[in-house]
């Protein structure tokens, strides 16, 4: 059974995490909920042990690329610019290429890294893959960070949706943004916790642009 030395040397992670601190103390808590969050959807999965790994380091390293992304875009209130989003969709390649620096090893932890905003549509980015091209760990990748995206607070969003709210995005978002079976299976794993609220599938579209979505994929 591989262990977490199999999936990305400690010392390296700790490393990487501790930069992603430096850099902004906020987006490097929503990675190690992320990586968490995975990690805990990968088990519920039933996969493999060393998948589950996978899912934490990669989780936790999905955004470093946006350590070559100057702060105050990542920062900037409202809507960015057509210059800004180019510089902002460059971290997922990025982040995969200094992963793959470190060593070729970490080859399917650097494309879990690259493919966390691709989209099931296939129109999501660095490489437009559609449906089961895109890695299973870049398909929950992408589930688990919009959710906790949406739910925290954020200096450059305004719209924070509620639990509810946020179960309901990824309703309207499945099939066209997220792989139906892992957003069903998150909600499954979600509604085991105690919120003490009943949810609701929402109307077709209600929430399809919601902009809190528009915000969190950056
Ligand atoms: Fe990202």
């Amino acid at each position: 059974m591989p262990g977490d030395r199999d999936i990305i040397p400690p010392n390296v992670l700790h490393a990487f995490q501790r930069a992603l601190f430096i850099a902004d103390q906020e987006t490097a808590r929503h990675a190690a909920r992320v990586g968490a969050a995975a990690a805990a959807l990968g088990r519920w999965m039933g996969l493999p042990a060393g998948e589950v790994r996978l899912l934490r380091a990669a989780g936790i390293l999905h955004d470093l690329g946006k350590l070559v992304v100057p702060q105050e875009i990542l920062d900037k209130p409202g809507p960015l610019t057509a210059d800004e989003w180019v510089e902002v969709r460059r971290h997922p390649s990025v982040g995969a290429d200094i992963l793959l620096a470190v060593s070729a090893d970490l080859a399917p932890l650097a494309d879990a890294v690259r493919s966390h905003h691709e989209r099931w549509d296939g129109s999501g980015y660095p490489d437009g893959r559609a449906g089961e091209q895109i890695p299973l760990a870049g398909r929950i990748l992408a589930v688990v960070d919009v959710f906790d995206a949406v739910t925290c607070t954020r200096s450059y969003r305004t719209h924070t949706l509620g639990e509810l709210e946020a179960r309901a995005l990824l309703v309207a978002e499945s099939g066209s943004h997220f792989d139906a079976s892992v957003v069903r299976t998150y909600l499954a794993v979600r509604a085991t916790t105690p919120t003490g609220q009943t949810w609701r599938r929402p109307e077709s579209g209600s929430s399809a642009r919601d902009p809190a979505l528009v915000e969190a994929t950056r």
